[in-house]
């Protein structure tokens, strides 16, 4: 490309500056000191950032360290430098109280790294669950180029000839604890052989989502999702990353050319042929509002309900990440959906600056028992349903998971088909649930359904993982491993539970969950998308009177000054459980 044609690169605004000499050399100066020279930083070389988030605090992303070698590979060779610097980390099983917490605080740092220093385009490195949404969301607001890579997932766990997945593994040694089939040091080995190398959850959980979906959505090349972390291929897509944002740069292919309601769209679809995590739909409405795309869990349901479950993967099946890999990974899926006609945009344009459509057609898949055809899947209609009534306004069902034992219980009633009543047993958060689920006072039984409230964006802040409960010891020796659990938290993507979760509004926000109690008749009918508690509206009005009086859902007090931001911020999880006044800031890296 000749100089003239080239644009006006942001970082000139720092190192090469006419309008100021003066603090042109005061920039120049310190970024000198490092052994850059004036040549590179003033012959209108693209700065490249690496948004770092891989740390020994995030043993998931720690990888990156060394990916980002291959990464400055690549910028170099297209002519670009590299910036490395750290993302606040994020944890998902070391950070209390919950990892969801720095979402937004890690958002808000990059957002003013990319705005306040002089980068032209980004590679976000992403990796563990929340740091996929947290980069995008990032580069949702600032929209200067950027490129995403993922770290990939570890290998497959292995114990005693079986495969053992991460998360997964930790819900089934519970239960085999809970039955007495083991005891805590075969619980120790079981969990510990999930986790064979550097990389992120090897299961379907929400690492393996985020990354697939941001794939789906355009902000990977192709295939750079699902590469297991110790690949060679993986530091081959690090180097080929990092070469393409230089070109991303000089063509100014932003975060909103390639995130666009159409490609929220395939990204739902790809969710549902995954068996994505039920974090996704928190996560993709959070980047599609700092983006101002419209987009809400009616959508998800709409675009993604109808789809078949396609991906073979643990916690809906049976494989893991190298399997997935092996089959294809995300192109594979894509292709079959393209074959049946169920990829609604083709034309999306993704980051190789290529329609996802061009870059998937014909994308072999390579193994039949891990990426099923449309024709054979694992699952028809296997998308979200998003439940609404007067216990709240939106929560979210996840069916791929329900298993044949759930739905003969709860769901096959031919008087009544997909629909189920029960009794309430009430929990005020994780602590309340562990001290009293043994409790014979409590009489759960079967006809029993499990709530847990105080457990959203506001009650445990950030929104704790915990709406998968396990029912009593009793239960479990009778063989059953799941009642219907339903909640205003979390649940973590390697959960095979069919949780209804993510409630909107939470308790803590004056949502209908607070006014529960225990003994309530509680009706959910997945064909209407109704949840309600069965009493009257005034016994209601009442119960709501009451509360008020009382002065309102209680919850804990905050830890940390972060904690008393975030709750005084944060919307509800439907809403992506943004910062609020953040969403009021678009293009801030262009202005
Ligand atoms: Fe980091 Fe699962 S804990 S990806
Ligand atoms: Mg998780």
């Amino acid at each position: 490309m000749s100089d003239n044609k080239r644009r006006m690169l942001r970082s000139r605004a720092w190192f090469d500056n006419p309008d100021n000499p003066a603090m042109t050399a005061l920039y120049l100066e310190r970024y000198l000191n490092f052994g850059l020279t004036r040549e590179e930083l003033q012959s209108g070389k693209p700065i490249i950032g690496i948004a770092q988030t891989g740390s020994d605090l995030s043993p998931c992303n720690r990888h990156h360290l060394e990916l980002a070698k291959r990464v400055r590979d690549g910028i170099r060779e297209a002519g670009g430098i590299a910036f490395e610097f750290p993302v606040h980390p994020i944890q998902e099983t070391g950070k209390r109280p919950t990892a969801t917490l720095d979402r937004n605080l890690a958002y808000l740092g990059l957002v003013e790294l990319l705005y306040g220093y002089p980068i032209d385009g980004v590679v976000l490195t992403i990796g563990c669950d929340k740091t996929t949404p947290a980069c995008l969301m990032a580069a949702a607001t600032v929209n200067i180029p950027a490129i995403a890579l993922s770290v990939g997932p570890m290998l497959n766990g292995w114990y005693k000839g079986q495969r053992t997945g991460s998360g997964t593994i930790v819900w089934k040694a519970r239960e085999m604890l809970a039955a007495g089939e083991i005891d805590v040091g075969g619980f120790a080995d079981l969990v510990a052989s999930s986790a064979p190398s550097v990389g992120y959850c090897n299961t379907m959980g929400t690492a393996t989502t985020m990354n697939s979906l941001a794939e789906a959505l355009g902000m990977q090349l192709p295939g750079a999702a699902a590469i297991p972390a110790p690949y060679r291929e993986r530091g081959q897509m690090s180097y080929l990353t990092g070469k393409r944002i230089v070109d991303m740069v000089h063509e100014d292919l932003k975060p909103s050319d390639i995130m666009t309601r159409q490609a929220f769209e395939n990204a739902i679809v790809v969710n549902s042929a995954i068996g994505g995590s039920t974090n996704a739909p928190i996560h993709l409405n959070a980047i599609a509002r700092h983006l101002g795309v419209p987009l809400d869990n009616d959508d998800w349901q709409e675009i993604g309900h109808h789809v078949p479950l396609l991906v073979n993967m643990q916690p809906a099946g049976e494989y893991l990440g190298e399997d997935y890999h092996h089959a294809g990974g995300v192109p594979a899926v894509i292709a079959e959906l393209m074959k049946a006609g169920m990829l609604p945009h083709a034309d999306a344009i993704t980051a190789n600056g290529k329609p996802i459509g061009e870059n998937c057609e014909g994308a072999e898949n390579l193994d039949t028992k891990v990426i099923r055809p449309v024709a054979d899947p694992l699952m028809r209609d296997a998308g979200f349903v998003n439940l609404k009534g007067n216990l709240f306004d939106s929560a979210i069902m996840k069916t791929s998971v329900i298993t044949p034992e759930f739905r003969a219980r709860y769901l096959e009633n031919p008087d009544d088909p997909n629909a189920f009543e029960g009794r309430a047993v009430v929990f005020e958060g994780p602590e309340d649930y562990h001290d009293r689920i043994e409790d014979p006072a409590l009489a759960i039984d079967e006809s029993s359904m499990l709530f847990i409230r105080g457990t959203g964006p506001i009650g445990y802040p950030g929104g704790a993982e915990v709406v998968n409960m396990q029912p009593p010891a009793a239960l479990i020796k009778r063989g059953i491993t799941a009642l219907p659990c339903i909640g205003d938290g979390r649940q973590s993507g390697t959960s095979g539970s069919p949780s209804i979760l993510n409630a909107a509004p939470e308790a803590a926000a004056g949502g209908g969950l607070a006014l529960l109690r225990t003994g309530d008749r509680v009706r959910i009918d997945l064909n209407k998308g109704m949840a309600n508690v069965l009493i009257g509206d005034a016994e209601l009005a009442e119960r709501r009177k009451a509360l008020e009086a009382a002065g309102g859902f209680a919850y804990a007090p905050n830890q940390t000054p972060w904690q008393e931001i975030q709750r005084a911020l944060v919307d509800q999880f439907d809403k992506g459980m943004v910062l609020k006044p953040a969403v009021n800031y678009r293009d801030v890296g262009n202005s």
